[in-house]
């Protein structure tokens, strides 16, 4: 069932491409039109709608902070995205005026479903993305939409924060095309490269046994850091939690204009830092972190897009992933890390597919 794969984890890896073209094409019309299953946005909804939490667990919040940034950049309505089991214990701003997304793979884990609950009965309304069909979430949420990744056996989550991702974009651009806070060509082209990301992911695959040669640096490590920017720092703390949960190295995310308020006091000769580098706009600004950890003597792993070969002055490794738009980089990004830590955890001799102390389904608090 493994399909020649010796874990299900790497398999659900190489799934993506597909997983990715089962979420997205179904909901697109030959126009370009989105259709979001049975989830009715209308102008009108939208007009009275003041905020939008998005509210989920591990590796789903992590989807959920690329989905807050596409949509509050794309609609201009303002998104909070919280951790469940911080959201369920503050004082959350919820009324009728507010859209709760929340986003889970399993559909099942308590504090998420908790969350929904009380948004429920402040009188949100309730949008759920989850992977699977009938789960308690998907049955108490107002709405689903549901990510068609396939069943995900590992523990450790890959082709459901891909596809949590896609589901947000196509949320996102829904949203502001009904609000008119997004230009034609802006939306079009963001679909356009919606539909590239398959193909994008089976170029990183094919490289794969240049990321299994990193890992074997890697893997004799006990501190591992990530940085980036924006949606490169976001992407760095899936990339860290990935390593960490299936590893057992320690590892951090950090933003990189961050590192010189505390964290790069750790940094000395050889500390492994895995640098990601996707954002244009950001570009500069994380090159020059990267020289502040070089001259501490780190070693450096960069994620660039190919054509940034000036970055291989700054770094010691670098991975290429293709060219893409800022927005929805995170779909190509992931890909090393996922390969990295999926090899660095194999040559551990780590039980991959069911890390200790860990579940699938968190249904306890
Ligand atoms: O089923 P859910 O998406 O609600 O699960 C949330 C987290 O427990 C899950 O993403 C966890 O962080 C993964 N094991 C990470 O790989």
């Amino acid at each position: 069932e493994k399909g020649g794969y010796e874990h299900f984890m790497l398999k659900e890896i190489y799934e993506q491409p597909k997983a990715i073209k089962d979420t997205l094409l179904p909901r697109l019309r030959k126009s370009d039109e989105i259709k979001l299953d049975s989830i009715k946005i209308t102008v009108g909804n939208i007009e009275n709608l003041k905020r939008i939490y998005i509210i989920a667990c591990g590796t789903a919040y992590h989807a959920g902070l690329l989905g807050k940034d596409m949509i509050e950049k794309h609609t201009k309505i303002p998104v909070i995205a919280e951790i469940a089991s911080e959201f369920r214990y503050s004082e959350p701003l919820i009324d009728k005026e507010t859209l709760m997304i929340v986003v889970s793979q399993s559909g099942e884990t308590a504090d998420t479903l908790a969350a929904l609950r009380l948004a429920k009965e402040k009188g949100a309304r309730v949008i759920a993305v989850t992977n699977v069909v009938g789960s308690t979430i998907s049955r108490e949420a107002d709405d689903v939409f549901y990510t068609w990744a396939g069943p995900e056996i590992a523990v450790a989550s890959t082709k459901a924060y891909t596809t949590q991702i896609v589901s947000l974009a196509l949320i996102a651009l829904d949203i502001a095309i009904k609000k008119g806070s997004i230009s034609n060509e802006k939306y079009k082209l963001i679909l356009e490269e919606l539909k590239s990301i398959p193909s994008k992911i089976e170029k990183v695959l094919e490289d794969s046994e240049e990321i299994e040669k990193l890992a074997d640096i890697l893997c004799k490590k006990e501190n591992i850091f990530f940085i980036g920017r924006g949606i490169d720092y976001h992407v760095s703390r899936e990339g860290s939690l990935k390593l960490k949960e299936i590893s057992y190295i320690h590892s951090e995310a950090m933003a990189a204009g961050e590192l010189k308020h505390g964290t790069l006091a750790l940094i000395q000769k050889d500390t492994p830092i895995i640098a990601l580098v996707t954002q244009d706009k950001l570009y500069d600004k994380t090159v020059s972190n990267i020289k502040e950890v070089k001259a501490r003597g780190a070693y450096v792993i960069a994620v660039a897009k190919e054509g940034n070969t000036d970055i291989e002055k700054s770094v010691d490794n670098v991975i290429y992933i293709p060219e893409i738009i800022d927005e929805i980089s995170s779909l190509v990004s992931i890909i090393p890390l996922q390969l990295l830590s999926y090899y660095v955890a194999y040559k551990r001799g780590c039980d991959i597919d069911k890390p200790k102390n860990l579940a699938k389904s968190v249904t306890v608090e």
